[in-house]
């Protein structure tokens, strides 16, 4: 992202704000409420169009995007089915894709419970799966731990942790923010935007 501002009806929300997301990156974007959090992820995923700068995608990488995700869950689908017909899903045998379910605390009964019938948590967990399995380079989240149980938060830190590219999430939860970050993006009223290494 290249001096990246935007602004509603007239208010600036930031400006000039750069940054590049490298292979293995673990950045946490954190700030108060009504900073600009979401805003920037919007932009970042091509929902909103900046009002200056510009957002570079280098060719041939894909991202992910784990709450866009979540919302087009198809609610009559089966978990299993859904995980097996989507992305590295689709070559995998069923058996490697219903394993690495089993990793996202999916039991055996889980698996083919429709997505509709799950609780948050679990719906949260097949987004996931998801975006692990999609090919995207890039993971991208916003506050991805909001109202979820403890087993859920605990997955998703091991997955993204261990996933083999980038992570960018929104957050307001330190404990998640501290088991995953290499970087932090800080929005502040006072100082702006800073960037520092965790
Ligand atoms: N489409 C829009 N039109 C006008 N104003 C908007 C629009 N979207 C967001 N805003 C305003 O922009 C500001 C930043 O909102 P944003 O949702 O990015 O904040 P945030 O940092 O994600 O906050 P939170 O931590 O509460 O999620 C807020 O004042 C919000 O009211
Ligand atoms: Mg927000």
């Amino acid at each position: 992202m290249k001096r990246i501002g935007q602004s509603y009806d007239g208010r600036s929300i930031f400006q000039n704000i750069s940054f590049d997301i490298q292979k293995e990156d673990r950045i946490a974007i954190v700030g108060p409420n009504g900073s600009g959090k979401s805003t920037l992820i919007k932009v970042l995923t091509g929902q909103e169009a900046p009002e200056s700068g510009e957002v570079t995608w280098e060719r041939g990488v894909g991202y992910a995007y784990f709450n866009q995700m979540w919302d087009e869950l198809d609610h009559k689908d089966t978990v299993s089915h859904a995980v097996n017909v989507y992305g590295l899903g689709l070559d995998a045998p069923r058996k490697k894709v219903n394993k690495f379910l089993a990793m996202l605390q999916f039991s055996e009964m889980d698996l083919s419970k429709t997505i509709g019938s799950l609780s948050g948590g679990q719906q949260a967990r097949v987004a996931l799966a998801k975006c692990l399995l999609s090919g995207a380079a890039v993971i991208i989240l916003d506050e991805p731990t909001n109202h979820l149980d403890l087993t859920s938060i605990q997955v998703m830190e091991q997955a993204l942790i261990h996933f083999p590219g980038a992570v960018v999430t929104v957050s307001h939860d330190r404990f998640f923010i501290d088991k995953i970050a290499t970087k932090m993006l800080t929005f502040d009223p006072e100082l702006g935007i800073t960037e520092q290494n965790v």
